[in-house]
Order: structure tokens, then C-alpha cells, then sequence
């Protein structure tokens, strides 16, 4: 067969890409309306058609479904169909995605997915499982929806040795601690709008934890440093503890609180970390307000970049959903049929590098300590601080609330361990009446816009 016969062909093959959606709730439908509102676009950009044939959803009352040649309700049917050449999973969650998505790939179907508690928890057997069977799994839109930022790292990006990302991974965390700021309002006030908005989750849990930051960053840091996904050593920690008046102690200080995704490459091994962070207020991504999401990527050779844009909502996932088809498309328009670039960018794994514990990470660190009111506490205090070499970048000594006064610490690098120890101690005191609050702060060494 000739050069240009095998062309041919494989542009016959690529013509009439047939898809079959599995769950048509926000991101669903909104790949639907994609396809078709864009359907002139992307055929002139691929010269074929990304036709969808088959639909599985649990309800399809109310549902835009005419001109779908197959409906059912039975997600099962898509991957039984073999006919359909991509399945595109946004049912989310665990059961039954990961059966479906198991199934598709075992049927030789590539995958297209928004699930990103799937990818961060089981992408390593899926991926083999792609791998074994010749197939694409594609998940661009599994992290910060609308944002390209798998592309960025894993091609973009791809000569650099990345030294660190720092993101704002989740639209309802940072909605939330925006209003909280810019408003005065306290936590509970502000998630109970998130919801009413339709942003946070009738159990919110898995936004305002970090949960759902925690596997986005598990999935950014493995396509970064090349690591296996290890969802289960990412440490986590919510926003629920943040209370506006650390927000008002931050900004006198010069900082704004963020709920970051950091990945770090450090001489101990990967720092990977989802908490809130003190960020200085003229960095970029302290002024990301609101629902939107930004990833600050540092390569060795680039220096820092920034990507900002829309994490969230039904045409902005569908569109990273789209650019994983016409990708895949093109793939087998050149002859591709098994994926180009390994899943997670890199042929080799680097498994000698490991991700460090919490308590081993050295950083500067913003304390809140619940004084009572009393002529000595403030020498208590530094004298343990100084027992445990932390020492005091600045201190503020507010008025007496009722018998307790707030002392704000910020403290300079120390190792988080160390620094644990000097709070247990200063948390025995008679004259500290309670629970230090304790947030991290991300000066980036300088390196960052
Ligand atoms: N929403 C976003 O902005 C966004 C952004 C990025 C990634 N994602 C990810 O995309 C995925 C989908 O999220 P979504 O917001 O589109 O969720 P959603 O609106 O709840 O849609 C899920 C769809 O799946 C259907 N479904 C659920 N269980 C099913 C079952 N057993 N069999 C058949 N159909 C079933 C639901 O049916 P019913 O219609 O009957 O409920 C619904 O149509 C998740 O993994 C999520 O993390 C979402």
C-alpha cells in the first residue's frame, strides 16, 4: 500500500469518529452542545466529523437527545457498541466510571474523561490498562476545566525540568475566601451562597476539604516530575478553619490567604501540598478572585509561567473535552492508532523520586495565638520560639478581645516539624487560652511573576 493510500485510509477512519457519551449532566450536555454549535469549526480544523452516536444516561427526561441515533439508560450499552470509537465519561464519581471506564479500554475504545477523583485515585492502573491495549485515556479536562494545563506540562512545557506549580485549583474555595475578604464574612455565611450560586456541591466537602484540589494536584505533580499519581500522599487541608480576621491580619502584613495546590521539587524529595497559603499581595495569583482558577508553573529553562481562566461549568469543561477529541483524531488521521505521548509525559517514570512528609517541608509560616491578656505571655512565647531556633520575622499585638488578646507571628523559614513542637509547647502555656491557628506562607524564593 502506498504512502498516500495509508492516508487516505486513515483520514476514512478519522472521518466519522464516532462517540458515545456515557452521563449527560453539566459537562455532558456541554460537550454535546459543543459538537454541535461548533461542528463547522472543528470540521475545518480536522477535515472530519466527531459524530456522536450513542448516549447512556441514568434519566433522559429533559434531556437533548433528538438526532442521537442510540439512547438507553444503561451505561454499559456504549461500551457494548462496537461500533463507537471514543467513550466519553462524565458520569464522575467512583461506580460505576471506573467499571465503565475499565470496560472501554479493555473493548479497545480510547477514553475521553472529566473525572478527576478517578485519574487521581486509579489512573495508574488505568493507564496501563490503555497502555496494554493500545488505546488513548485522555483527561484534559479532569484539571481546571477550560485551562489547557495538561497540554502546557506535559507539551508546552516538555524541555523544561519543572522546579514547582502553584495553583488556585478550586473555583468554590476561592470564591469563598474571596467574599470572605473583600466582604467581611464569615465561612458558613459564604459556602451556604456558594450553593445557592450552584459553585459548591450539595456536600461541599470534597471543595472546601481540598479534596478535590488534592487530586488535581496529584495529577499535575505526576505529569511535572514524572512520578507515579499518589493521591494518598498529598497532603490536605482545608479552608473551614480560615476566619475573616486572619484574612484582615494577612492584609496588614501585606498578604492575601489563598487555597493553594503546591507541587515542589526539594532537596528532600516532591513536596506535594493543598492548604491555605499567605501570599504576598502583589503576586498574580494573590489577585485571582472569584470562581476562577490559575496555575503558576516554574521550568528551569522558562522561568515562571501563569495560566488563568475558567475551572468550572459545563461549556468551559466541554471545551478541554473537545480539544482531547480533535487531538486524538488527529492522532489517527496520521496513523497513530495507540496514544503519542505516555499519559502522564514521560516514557520513564522517576521513581526514585519520592514525595516527603508534611512535617519534613521548611517553610515561613503565619501564627495566630489566643493570649490571655497578661504582662509577660508575648516573653513566654518568643523564649519557646527561640528554645526551637524559630525565629520572628514580625509579630502584631492586637487589642484585648474580652480576657484574650491575638498575637500574629510570622515566623521566618523553619522546618514544619520543629516549628510543631514550638506550638505544642506554647499551647501548654496557662496563659495561652486555646488552638493556635497555623498557615503556611509561599514567599517562591523570588522566582515567580
Ligand atoms: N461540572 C464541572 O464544572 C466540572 C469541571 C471539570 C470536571 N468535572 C468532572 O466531570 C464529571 C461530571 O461532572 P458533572 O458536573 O457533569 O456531573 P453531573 O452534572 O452530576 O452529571 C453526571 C451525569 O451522569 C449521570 N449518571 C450518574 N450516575 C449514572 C449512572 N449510574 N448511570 C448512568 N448515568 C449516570 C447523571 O444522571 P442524572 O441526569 O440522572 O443525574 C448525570 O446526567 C465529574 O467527574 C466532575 O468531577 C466537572
Amino acid at each position: 500500500m502506498s504512502r498516500q493510500e495509508v492516508i487516505s485510509l486513515n483520514e476514512e477512519a478519522a472521518k466519522s469518529l464516532r462517540l458515545g457519551i456515557c452521563g449527560l449532566g453539566t459537562v455532558g450536555t456541554g460537550t454535546l452542545d459543543l459538537l454541535r454549535e461548533n461542528a463547522d469549526e472543528i470540521r475545518y480544523r480536522l477535515g472530519a466529523e466527531l459524530e456522536v452516536t450513542r448516549i447512556a444516561t441514568r434519566t433522559l427526561e429533559g434531556k437533548k437527545i433528538d438526532n442521537i441515533k442510540h439512547v438507553s439508560t444503561n451505561v454499559f450499552d456504549v461500551i457494548n457498541d462496537a461500533s463507537i470509537d471514543v467513550v466519553i465519561e462524565t458520569i464522575g464519581g467512583y461506580d460505576p466510571a471506573l467499571d465503565v471506564i475499565r470496560g472501554a479500554l479493555i473493548s479497545g475504545k480510547h477514553v475521553v474523561t472529566a473525572n478527576k477523583a478517578l485519574i487521581a485515585e486509579h489512573g495508574n492502573e488505568l493507564f496501563e490498562l490503555a497502555r496494554e491495549n493500545n488505546v488513548a485515556l485522555a483527561f484534559e479536562s479532569s484539571v481546571a476545566a477550560g485551562i489547557p494545563i495538561i497540554k502546557a506540562l506535559r507539551e508546552g512545557l516538555a524541555g523544561n525540568k519543572i522546579s514547582w506549580l502553584a495553583g488556585i485549583i478550586n473555583g468554590t474555595g476561592n470564591f469563598i475566601l474571596t467574599e470572605m475578604e473583600s466582604k467581611q464574612r464569615q465561612f458558613e455565611e459564604v459556602l451556604k451562597e456558594a450553593q445557592e450560586l450552584g459553585y459548591a456541591e450539595a456536600d461541599p466537602t470534597f471543595d472546601i476539604e481540598g479534596i478535590d484540589a488534592a487530586h488535581k494536584l496529584s495529577i499535575m505533580g505526576s505529569i511535572a516530575f514524572g512520578i507515579p499519581l499518589q493521591f494518598d500522599k498529598t497532603y490536605t487541608e482545608g479552608i473551614s478553619s480560615i476566619t475573616p480576621e486572619d484574612l484582615n491580619y494577612a492584609n496588614e502584613l501585606g498578604y492575601k490567604i489563598k487555597h493553594l495546590g503546591i507541587a515542589r521539587r526539594s532537596k528532600n524529595g516532591i513536596e506535594m501540598r493543598v492548604h491555605p497559603t499567605l501570599l504576598s499581595k502583589s503576586r498574580l495569583l494573590a489577585n485571582v478572585n472569584g470562581v476562577g482558577n490559575a496555575v503558576l508553573i516554574h521550568g528551569n529553562m522558562v522561568g515562571a509561567t501563569l495560566y488563568s481562566g475558567p475551572g468550572a461549568g459545563s461549556a468551559a469543561t466541554a471545551s478541554a473535552v473537545v480539544a482531547d477529541l480533535i487531538d486524538l483524531a488527529r492522532h489517527i488521521q496520521s496513523g497513530i492508532t495507540s496514544p503519542v505521548y505516555p499519559a502522564l509525559g514521560y516514557f520513564e517514570m522517576r521513581n526514585e523520586l519520592t514525595i516527603i512528609e508534611i512535617g519534613e517541608i521548611e517553610a515561613e509560616y503565619y501564627l495566630r495565638i489566643p493570649a490571655v491578656d497578661r504582662i509577660g505571655v508575648m516573653a513566654q512565647i518568643s523564649g519557646i520560639l527561640q528554645e526551637h531556633d524559630v525565629s520572628i520575622e514580625a509579630v502584631i499585638q492586637k487589642e484585648a478581645i474580652s480576657e484574650t488578646v491575638p498575637i500574629i507571628i510570622l515566623t521566618h523559614i523553619v522546618t514544619e516539624k520543629r516549628l510543631d513542637q514550638a506550638i505544642a509547647e506554647i499551647e501548654s502555656l496557662a496563659d495561652v487560652a486555646g488552638k493556635i491557628t497555623r498557615i503556611r506562607v509561599e514567599p517562591f524564593n523570588g522566582e515567580a511573576a
